[in-house]
């Protein structure tokens, strides 16, 4: 079974001492995973080492970096490049997130060079895609996403794209507490499959994880994850209360 995954995405929110509680909080559940089912745990930058020193013990518990640079080294002041993340052990790194895409015009041909980044250093990319709502309107969302991925997926080889893990994430679904229903979602992770087939052969795009994101809550994400092409979430908002990220991660296939 393709790898299921319920991934915290903590943007900007908590202070180090939350942080650190809510990860006792979740820990304490002591839910244990099947072999294929993954938590982890995108925080930010100063915590890193913390989280990854918190989920040591827990099988199949990861910290995240929620960015990295798409530069390899060098006189970048503030940034932070795949090399520095792997260093200190964090093998997941979160990878065009719609805010990063907005606030900070990052590029497709940017996430690119930020994806082998993150392979060369062996750290598996948690690659965001996803639509705004007036493309959404448009009804050309598959078309948008399929940009998305050629342009910043199609140059790796079969081997690696096989590391890597999508989120589809409909930007207008995020923080929004508007959903996409089980259906949108569904049809859009099949079509996202369909064309990395295309690229990579059916064996191979049947490998690949793809996650759900955009107000993910613990009264739905059962119902999401529960499409057959819906591979888990990437949760904002209700990742930072332990009683809702607890049932998030129960509700994994
Ligand atoms: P949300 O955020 O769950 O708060 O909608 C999801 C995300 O941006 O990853």
């Amino acid at each position: 079974m393709r790898k299921q995954i319920a991934a915290a995405n903590w943007k900007m929110n908590l202070t180090f001492q939350q942080g650190e509680k809510l990860l006792d909080d979740i820990l304490y559940e002591n839910i244990i995973l099947a072999s294929h089912q993954y938590a982890i745990f995108a925080v930010p930058y100063p915590y890193l080492l913390m989280t990854r020193s918190e989920v040591d013990n827990a099988k199949n518990y990861h910290a995240a970096a929620q960015n990295c640079y798409h530069k390899k080294s060098g006189a970048y002041t503030g940034e932070v490049s795949a090399e520095i993340i792997h260093s200190i052990g964090v093998q997941y790194c979160v990878i065009g997130h719609s805010e990063r895409r907005e606030y900070f015009s990052e590029t497709n041909a940017q996430l690119a060079d930020k994806l082998n980044l993150c392979l060369d250093n062996y750290i598996t990319p948690i690659f965001c895609c996803g639509e705004p709502l007036a493309i959404r309107e448009a009804g050309t969302q598959n078309e948008f996403v399929a940009i998305q991925l050629k342009e910043s997926l199609f140059h790796l080889p079969a081997e690696k794209i096989k590391d890597i893990v999508i989120a589809y994430e409909p930007i207008w679904a995020i923080g929004t507490g508007k959903t996409a229903t089980t259906e949108q979602a569904q049809e859009i992770h099949a079509y996202l499959r369909s064309v990395l087939a295309d690229q990579y052969g059916a064996d191979i795009a049947s490998q690949i994880s793809i996650l759900y994101g955009g107000s993910v809550k613990a009264n739905n994400a059962k119902e999401l994850f529960s499409c057959p092409d819906v591979d888990g979430g990437l949760v904002g908002g209700a990742s930072l209360v332990a009683t809702d990220f607890i049932e998030i991660i129960k509700a994994l296939k």
